[in-house]
């Protein structure tokens, strides 16, 4: 992980690159905020290997991981018969950061105990460890990573406003892919090129200009990650590497026998019948030609009239590989009717149900 490189050429990417560098000489904490998969791990390594402590350890921990004791005894160690199981004296990560550098990642879901600690930490550099009554003193820099919009979070009581205050000497907030589509072509021939490499292929053929339009259109809810994981799929899967990639395969879950999608239309009353080619496994997504059966009456009509046009602008999405103006042809809709749909069934980016 430290090695991999940070690569970006977008006006929001290098001012952020450039604030990482300005703060990583510095001992003071650093938040860094951002949605998932945008970079908070690499920026928070960069504030490592940048800093006058880059020889020393670099230590990390995800605090949703871990159940509240454990995270208790993970970050500040325990004494020898603390508790049953305890049989030895533990040292915790803030003792094994001595000198260095502790990343708490996922900080926002830590408990009221967890972030009392953490605050006697910054304020006065000592702690005692679970079942001790030694206070012990380290020289730690903490770097913390969320998802969450921690103002909120504190304003709702969720997180103490104390510890943010001195957990925020400064905010790294990246910006999500979809801001920065400067980057996404970079991004995917580096990633192409290492996918390529590791299949043991001579060379990367390209992207073709459908496929290099619908990585630019995309909207990346998954960010950096998701756009790796994708062009690593879609490499692997093309069937001939010596052409330009044409394919991209962006929902690895799409599938004829997908049980949510039989699930969805069956919770409605509407069940999808499917033709019987066996032709389905190819072209399911592209050519799916399900007849409804009608739900027994009395019924709803409008939500069973919902849930048709629901799944059929999700099949649309999916066959235009995401592209909404291409989705909107499929359903004879003009683009701005189309949105309008999408906004009507809470489908457009950022709700929780991705098309
Ligand atoms: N600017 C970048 N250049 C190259 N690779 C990147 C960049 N940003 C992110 N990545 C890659 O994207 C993936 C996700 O990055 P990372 O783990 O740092 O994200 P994250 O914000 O910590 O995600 P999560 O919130 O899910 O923990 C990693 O494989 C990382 O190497
Ligand atoms: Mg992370």
């Amino acid at each position: 992980m430290a090695t991999e490189s940070l690569l970006g050429v977008s006006n929001a990417f290098l001012e952020i690159v450039e604030q990482t560098s300005r703060l990583a000489p510095l001992r003071k904490p650093v938040l860094i905020i951002g949605e998932r998969g945008t970079g908070k791990e690499l920026i928070a390594h960069r504030l490592h290997y940048l800093s006058p402590r880059w020889d020393q350890s670099f230590v990390t921990i995800n605090c949703a991981t871990l159940s509240e004791s454990l995270l208790e005894t993970e970050l500040f160690g325990h004494e020898a018969g603390s508790f049953t199981g305890a049989a030895k004296r533990h040292q915790g990560r803030f003792e094994r950061a001595d000198g260095g550098t502790l990343f708490l990642d996922e900080l926002a879901t830590t408990s009221a105990r967890v972030q009392e600690k953490l605050l006697r930490v910054i304020e006065y550099g000592e702690f005692e460890r679970v079942g001790g009554a030694k206070a012990l003193c380290v020289d730690v820099r903490l770097v913390c990573a969320t998802n969450e919009d921690l103002p909120a979070l504190a304003e709702r009581g969720g997180f103490r406003h104390d510890l943010l205050d001195r957990l925020a000497f400064d905010v790294i907030t990246l910006p999500p892919l979809r801001e920065r589509r400067d980057d996404i072509l970079l991004l995917a021939e580096h990633f192409a090129h290492g996918m390529t490499r590791e299949l043991g292929y001579d060379l990367f053929a390209g992207f073709s200009r459908e496929a290099k339009a619908l990585l630019h259109d995309y909207d990346w809810p998954g960010n950096v990650r998701e756009l790796k994981n994708v062009i690593e799929r879609s490499i692997y899967r093309q069937a001939n590497p010596r052409l330009a990639l044409g394919e991209l395969v962006i929902n690895p879950f799409d599938s004829p026998w997908r049980p949510g999608a039989r699930r969805t239309a069956s919770t409605t009353g509407i069940e999808p019948v499917r033709g019987s080619t066996g032709q389905e496994a190819d072209t399911a997504d592209t050519n799916e030609a399900f007849s409804i059966s009608l739900p027994t009456l009395p019924c709803d009509l409008k939500t069973q009239v919902a849930s048709v046009e629901i799944d059929l602008l999700k099949q649309a999405m999916r066959q235009s590989q995401y592209n909404q103006r291409k989705a909107a042809q499929l359903l004879t809709l003009s683009y701005h009717q189309f949105r309008g749909m999408l906004r009507k069934y809470q489908l457009l980016d950022g709700d929780n149900d991705p098309v």
